[in-house]
């Protein structure tokens, strides 16, 4: 079994953050946006926060299937969230989705505020997760809906050059070798799943929804 092998935490420096902006992500942030809208359901005028925003591609897609949510992005990248902003302006969403700044580990936002808490590819970039896990138990109010999305470590590196070659052969050289990296971060479902029973989030279940992603997905109790 290959051992996990951190990487940079966040991605603050503005050629990277610019690389990963450029990339096409639509069909996976799209299929991500279907996912959680079909599991949170209408949710009224819901509050939701999105973790590790990046350049708030998801959250923008979001108030396109739920405009009357109210959505926080935050990120701990200056970049990223600069980034995040003319798309935000462009398409008439600053009173819908705001930014924060911030670790997504220890927020600057009120305990109970959330009926959403949601998060794309932040969880492998995450060393203290018992931290991450914490921060989303305080944040969500009483039954909110969680849905977090991240790469599954392959078993080998071989494994994980073959899924970079397969979905990402047309990216950028520096864009590949960030994926492989992500896959060497990402952890195991068994390992995410200790992780959420030793933070008091049992009622979250880790499934293997493609041969590279998992879904950490329920209610807070
Ligand atoms: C791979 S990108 C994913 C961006 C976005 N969720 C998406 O799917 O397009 C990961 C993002 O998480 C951010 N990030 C990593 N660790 C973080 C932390 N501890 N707190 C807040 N943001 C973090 C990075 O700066 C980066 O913008």
């Amino acid at each position: 079994m290959l051992s996990r092998q951190p990487e940079p935490e966040y991605m603050d420096l503005p050629e990277e953050a610019e690389a990963y902006a450029r990339a096409d992500f639509s069909e996976v942030n799209q299929a991500f946006v279907d996912r959680l809208v079909e599991w949170a359901g209408p949710c009224g005028r819901a509050r939701a926060l999105d973790l590790g925003t990046g350049p708030a591609d998801i959250p923008m897609r979001l108030l396109e299937r739920r405009p009357h949510w109210r959505v926080v992005g935050a990120d701990a990248s200056l970049a990223m969230l600069k980034l995040a902003l003319p798309g935000i302006r462009d398409r008439g969403l600053s009173s819908s989705l705001g930014l924060v700044l911030g670790d997504a580990k220890r927020l600057p936002l009120a305990s109970r505020s959330f009926d959403v808490i949601f998060s794309n590819s932040i969880l492998h970039h995450i060393s203290e997760t018992e931290d991450l896990w914490l921060e989303v138990k305080r944040l969500a109010r009483p039954g909110a809906v969680v849905l977090v999305r991240d790469l599954a470590r392959p078993v080998t590196a071989e494994a994980a050059r073959r899924i970079v070659e397969r979905y990402a052969g047309q990216e950028s050289p520096l864009l590949q070798e960030e994926y492989y990296r992500s896959l060497l971060a990402a952890y195991t479902p068994d390992e995410v799943r200790s992780q959420l029973v030793k933070a008091g989030l049992g009622s979250l279940h880790v499934q293997m929804i493609t041969d590279r992603h998992m879904d950490i997905a329920g209610r807070c109790s």
